[in-house]
């Protein structure tokens, strides 16, 4: 049931609360409830009812209630109701005076938080107790016209299934997920109308791909370039181009890591996850617009074969760099992946995904992911992108007097430029990789895996960058 700000109940609590003499009511004093977005409160097993709970949910103020608080509202039910025992909840949609949305698209958004909150990944949990295993089985949502919010929900049904694609491959362990096993699951998507081209080891060599190719030349799992096109318009339409870091497992290298916390570099290919989700999202909703998916799949380890810091590669584009610390890899393997991109498609606009620096994260905490850009139009699409979607980016300055911090004393360039603001000295270096393409950067290593729940994601992988990206070509790309 929803209860605006200040405690006001919406038309069906209210007539429910007048049926059980005020209980609803009263519930609320007692529990100093506000009735602020997502906040909630049960009242169990309420006398002259037939039903075992009714929850109360916060719906903040009737003028705030925006697609985006509508998430929020459909991820607190979940969260509340997954493992209460209850297997099935029905919630009533009222439309409220004022709102910011109302009907079939409220509904459809929250059925899409709750679908995104409801996300679990137990293919791993063999032994799980039955009494541990989330209960809840549906969430019925009670609206004027169904058949409308059906119709409203049918695409982020699609988008919300490619994000839980992207968020399991996050998930997967590095033992599962090698480049050639992504490389597996990226053709499987040719089901969906998605043309998928896999260069391996030798093609890359052949083109001069050199940078990736030293990155995983420590491991037994050779690098993989996965190519993904969508055609939803003619051909002589340029694309946009979505360029993803795909490390399936990064120890580092000889610059090893320390152990503590390593395992949580198997998420070390989000980008290429995003990349294969957006691609999948588009794909499924007949997006009209051309566009270009490119995920660069690698593991980074130490070996008897593996990369030495001091050595000097030669990039695809000719670009020398000297590779000072062989932990720095993220920037390497996408410089290659942003030349290729660039050449072989002319992009309208390359946007690349990459869990590249924990420098942003100590910048930005996980509340927003760093957005590097040439261009000041694609920044201000993306950042409109990302209002409109909650997956919000913060802009981070790009300019040349960072050049100096990654000049090498024998080569064009080093891949390390020191300690400080290392999220832009990356940045500086990708930007020399995409010649004159409109061009955007979104460092995520601080909003890819969330370490606490958060309002549309259990804590994991959280699938960052579908929604933003889907909804960028939706705004700015599509015809
Ligand atoms: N994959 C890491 C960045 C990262 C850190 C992602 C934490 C997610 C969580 C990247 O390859 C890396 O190791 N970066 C180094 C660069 C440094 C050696 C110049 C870093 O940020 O410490
Ligand atoms: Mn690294
Ligand atoms: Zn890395």
């Amino acid at each position: 049931m929803p209860v605006l700000e200040g405690c006001k109940l919406g038309p069906t609590a209210a007539a429910l609360d007048r049926r059980i003499k005020g209980a609803l009511t009263r519930a609320l004093k007692a529990h100093r409830f506000a009735g602020k977005i997502g906040e909630t409160l049960t009242v169990l097993a309420p006398r002259g009812l037939s039903c075992s709970r009714v929850v109360l949910v916060g719906f903040g103020k009737a003028e705030g209630l925006d697609a985006l608080a509508a998430h929020r509202i459909g991820g607190a039910l979940v969260a509340q109701l997954a493992s209460s025992g209850e297997t099935t909840a029905a919630l009533a949609v009222d439309d409220l005076d004022k709102a910011a949305a109302s009907g079939p698209l409220l509904a459809a958004n929250m059925a899409l938080g709750a679908s995104l909150r409801a996300y679990r990944f137990d293919r791993y949990r063999t032994t799980e107790k039955r009494e541990e295993r989330p209960s809840l089985a549906s969430v019925t949502l009670l609206v004027e016209d169904p058949a409308a919010a059906r119709k409203a929900y049918a695409p982020l049904a699609s988008t919300a299934q490619a994000i839980g694609a992207a968020r399991d491959l996050v998930s997967e362990p590095a033992n599962v997920i090698t480049p050639q096993a992504f490389a597996a699951v990226a053709k499987a998507s040719s089901e969906l109308g998605l043309k998928v081209e896999v260069l391996g080891p030798k093609k890359l060599k052949k083109l001069g791909l050199n940078l990736m190719l030293g990155v995983g030349q420590g491991s037994a799992h050779e690098p993989q370039l996965v190519v993904l096109r969508w055609n939803g318009v003619r051909s002589s339409s340029a694309p946009v181009a979505f360029v993803g870091k795909g490390l399936t497992f990064d120890t580092g290298g000889i610059s090893i890591k320390p152990a503590g916390g390593m395992e949580e570099m198997k998420t070390d290919m989000a980008g290429a996850a995003t990349v294969l989700g957006v691609l999948r999202a588009l794909a499924a909703r007949k997006a009209r617009v051309n566009a270009v998916g490119v995920c660069a799949m690698a593991e980074n380890m130490p070996s008897g074969t593996a990369q030495r810091p001091g050595d000097v590669v030669t990039s695809m584009s000719g670009q020398t760099v000297e590779v000072i610390d062989t932990d720095a890899e993220g920037r390497l393997v996408l410089s290659d992946a942003l030349w290729y991109t660039q050449d072989r498609f002319q992009p309208r606009a390359m946007i690349d995904l990459a869990t590249l620096t924990g420098s942003i994260m100590v910048a930005l905490g996980s509340e927003y992911a760093g957005l590097f850009a040439n261009d000041d139009k694609l920044a201000e699409q993306l950042l409109a992108a990302g209002s409109a979607t909650g997956e919000r980016l913060w802009r981070m300055p790009l300019n040349e007097s960072y050049d100096e911090r990654i000049k090498s004393d024998i080569a064009d360039m080093k891949n390390d430029g020191g300690r400080w603001g290392d999220s832009i000295n990356a940045a500086v270096m990708l930007k020399r990789f995409v010649g004159k393409t409109k061009w955007a950067h979104l460092d995520i290593a601080g909003v890819a895996w969330a370490t606490e729940d958060r309002p549309t994601a259990p804590k994991g992988a959280t699938g960052f960058g579908v929604r933003l990206l889907d909804r960028y070509v939706a705004d700015s790309c599509e015809e």
